[in-house]
């Protein structure tokens, strides 16, 4: 009696020594890029002016890849993005290029898409199959408990962590901490961002390190490697494919989505349908998603009056309360190189967030990283970037339309 007992706790030393992570689930597996998912991805130019589908998913970004994926399983699906394949622009595909992405001058295809509020704060948001996520430092937490309270829905618990531990099974690593994110973390230990929560997924006071969708070779496991998970015969994907407005069909007592109108690269048109009780659902990101919705004639009415669209649906809220993302930072240039990384080590109070990167020198500016655009910086050292952040600004502003769809 007392030896087995003697053997179990022996036995319990033994998996917690030597699997000091029971309790977290796998990871993904480190390896090479996996672009199985390319055998349905067309060019839009090659695709028939009219076709069919149970759902129409409109943006392959972050939400959109992994969504038109679940939904392939039972149904046939359309995803729709204006961008290229991530192949066409190998910086997003390594830690390395992450600032090389930022500083490619937006030609209309590049997969930063440029953009600068009026106050003149310069953003990016992705234009590549993959959307953000292929431009990203690559950070991945779970919400944080009140994320749920507060958004008015009924979350099915186990349905979203199931959810989480998908996604984290596809693409999330547990990261190789660098030298200065350590160091980092140290001093935000020192500084009293406090406790330390080690490797964690959770978004919980105090400093962590946390989850990234680089492995450490550097790769990046970008949303697109969702699609790898889609059932290849219910699943066509069309890239350089722009949706320019949702066809609605009404009658007097309901009005419904029923299908969309998208261009290719030589302009031409096309138009795709959903079957019975299919739906469109947009993805296209926190700009362009209100974007369409604006352009096909959901929103305040007396705004698309002003602009002469006709109103299919009054809606006051489409287009309101956007909000900047704004970082205050302090940049160190070290006597000896820096390794890179960025978005191992975060900081987490109440009032703020702090993060860091580490970078390459660099000629040429990578847009969005430093305030304004029209300030040239030329960094000719490695550099450390700390940054912090606020969980969202109270001030916010409204999105207005041009009439074509960039
Ligand atoms: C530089 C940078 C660093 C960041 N770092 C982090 C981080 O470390 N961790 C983190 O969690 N978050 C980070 N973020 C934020 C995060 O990447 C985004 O919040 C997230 O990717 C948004 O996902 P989404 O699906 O809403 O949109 P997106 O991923 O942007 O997808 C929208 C897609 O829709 C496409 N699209 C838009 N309009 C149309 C149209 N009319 N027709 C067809 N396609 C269209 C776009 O081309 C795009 O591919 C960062 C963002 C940036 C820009
Ligand atoms: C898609 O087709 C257009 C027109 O045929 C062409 O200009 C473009 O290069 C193609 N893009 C890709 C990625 O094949
Ligand atoms: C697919 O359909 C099966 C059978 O109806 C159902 O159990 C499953 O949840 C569905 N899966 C998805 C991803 O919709
Ligand atoms: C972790 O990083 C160190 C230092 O960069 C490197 O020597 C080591 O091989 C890395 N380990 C893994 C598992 O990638
Ligand atoms: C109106 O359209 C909806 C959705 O297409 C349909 O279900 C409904 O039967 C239609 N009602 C009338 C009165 O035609
Ligand atoms: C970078 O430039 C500064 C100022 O011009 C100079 O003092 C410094 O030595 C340079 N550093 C390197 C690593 O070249």
């Amino acid at each position: 009696m007392e030896k087995s007992r003697n053997s179990v706790i022996l036995f319990l030393f033994y998996l917690s020594v030597f699997y000091p992570q029971t309790e977290v689930h796998s990871f993904a597996t480190p390896s090479d890029h996996d672009f199985g998912c390319m055998k349905f991805v067309y060019n839009a130019t090659d695709l028939p002016s009219e076709e069919v589908y149970d759902y129409i998913v409109v943006g392959g970004g972050t939400a959109g890849c992994p969504l038109a994926a679940t939904l392939s399983v039972n149904y046939s699906v359309l995803l729709l993005e204006k961008g290229s394949v991530p192949t066409a622009y190998p910086s997003v595909l390594h830690h390395d290029g992450i600032l090389t992405t930022l500083t490619l001058e937006d030609n209309g295809k590049t997969p930063a898409e440029r953009f600068t509020s009026e106050e003149g704060v310069a953003n990016v948001r992705g234009r590549v199959l993959g959307g953000s996520s292929m431009l990203n430092f690559g950070a991945y937490s779970r919400a944080e408990k009140e994320f749920y309270a507060e958004s008015g829905i009924e979350w099915d618990m186990d349905l979203v962590n199931t959810a989480y531990e998908w996604v984290e099974n596809t693409i999330v690593f547990q990261p190789n901490v660098s030298r200065w994110e350590s160091l980092v973390k140290e001093a935000l230990l020192e500084a009293g961002v406090g406790p330390d929560n080690g490797f964690n997924l959770n978004h919980i006071l105090g400093s962590k390190v946390t989850g990234s969708i680089f492995d450490n070779e550097g790769r990046r496991h970008g949303a697109v490697e969702f699609l790898n998970r889609a059932d290849p015969k219910n699943m066509r994907v069309a890239v350089h494919a722009t949706v320019e407005r949702i066809i609605f069909s009404s009658n007097e007592s309901s009005l419904s989505a029923r299908g969309i109108v998208y261009s290719d690269a030589q302009g031409k048109s096309h138009k795709a349908f959903v079957r019975g009780k299919g739906e469109v659902i947009l993805s296209a990101g926190t700009i362009g998603s209100p974007q369409l919705l604006l352009l096909s004639g959901v929103g305040p009415k007396s705004y698309l009056s002003s602009i002469k669209i006709p109103v299919v649906h009054h809606e006051p809220n489409i287009g309101q309360f956007m909000r900047d993302n704004p970082r205050y930072y302090i940049t160190i240039l070290p006597p000896s190189p820096l390794v890179f990384s960025g978005g191992q080590t975060v900081g987490i109070t109440k009032d703020f967030y702090i993060e860091t990167l580490t970078g390459p020198p660099f000629s040429s500016t990578p847009f969005s990283i430093f305030p304004h655009p029209s300030i040239r910086i030329k960094i000719n050292s490695t550099f450390g970037h700390i940054v912090g952040k606020f969980p969202g600004p109270s001030s916010y502003g409204s999105l207005t339309c041009k009439l074509n769809i960039g």
